[in-house]
């Protein structure tokens, strides 16, 4: 069994025909991996430098906030900046191009939030349990509250070595969320207040959040879980791109350098199956709403 749903295509972005937007919204939203084995993210000849090593001032990412226009976790300075600023900025279009192509019902619905630019090995790279992403998870994060928002994301792997990108790939939302939720803690009342008070977080955490981030952690932790029979291992090669929501595929990325992330939200009404959302799935658990 699989969890990519794979598509031909190496112009970018692909020309989808109707059967097959079809089958990518479909598959996204029932927790697949779109999966583009010969669409590369082309590298023009003045950007090869930025594959080289010495441009990361951070342990993981170069951050790009095309909102702001600006640019975070690098050494580059001046003219390096701004041509380091023109790729991320680039792949952010691109990557709506590839989200738009495949899934037309997104159209004008995607906010465009941060580009980052992996540079640095993830195999052996240093990090607390909580933020060690070699284990499974789905992304919540404690200073990005979402509200419910889901989290679209379109990765590439440039690696100039021609080494892949690995992950495992765990079972559909759902199941896991049915798993982990009577252990989580509940939600407490006022919580939320005292987070944007203290300005911790960006925008008010919600119940959903907490429950995200508590869901978060317990999948990390849960040895047994993250030894499950029905993990998927993959490995994406230079030259592909993938898009998945990664606040519902259960992910870990194991070993590989040098990929692009782009990251979108998307309110979950905007969906064709709403009720596929982790909003409506931990609601659906709670008894309540969650935001
Ligand atoms: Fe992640």
């Amino acid at each position: 069994m699989t969890r990519l749903e794979s598509f031909a295509g190496s112009v970018w972005p692909p020309p989808l025909a109707p059967a097959d937007q079809a089958r990518a919204t479909e598959a996204l939203e029932a927790g697949q991996i779109l999966y583009f084995p010969t669409l590369a993210f082309a590298i023009e000849p003045e950007e090869r430098r930025f594959l080289a090593d010495g441009w990361s001032a951070a342990a993981k990412n170069i951050s790009y906030d095309p909102a702001r226009g600006t640019l975070g976790g690098t050494k580059a300075q001046g003219e390096d900046a701004a041509g380091l600023m023109r790729l991320m900025a680039r792949y952010a279009q691109a990557s709506q191009a590839l989200i738009e192509a495949a899934i037309p019902i997104y159209r004008g619905r995607l906010e465009m939030a941060r580009t980052s630019f992996r540079p640095v090995e993830i195999a052996g790279r240093a990090s607390s349990p909580r933020h060690d992403d070699t284990k499974l998870h789905i992304d919540a994060f404690p200073s990005r509250p979402t509200a419910g928002r889901r989290i679209l994301r379109v990765f590439s792997n440039i690696d100039p070595q021609g080494q892949p990108r690995q992950w495992r790939v765990g079972a559909p939302f759902a199941a896991t969320a049915r798993q982990f939720y009577p252990r989580l803690p509940q939600a407490v009342p006022g919580s939320a207040m005292a987070h944007a008070v203290l300005g911790l977080t960006k925008g008010r955490r919600r119940a959903y959040d907490h429950y995200m981030l508590k869901l978060h952690d317990a999948m990390k932790r849960d040895e047994s879980y993250q030894q499950d029979r029905g993990i998927e291992t993959v490995a994406f090669p230079v030259g592909s791109s993938w898009i998945v929501f990664t606040d519902q595929v259960a992910h870990a990325a194991t070993a590989g350098r040098h990929a692009l992330e782009q990251t979108f939200h998307l309110d979950p009404a905007q969906m064709k199956h709403p009720e596929r959302s982790p909003l409506r799935v931990l609601e659906g658990l709670a008894g309540r709403e969650l935001v």
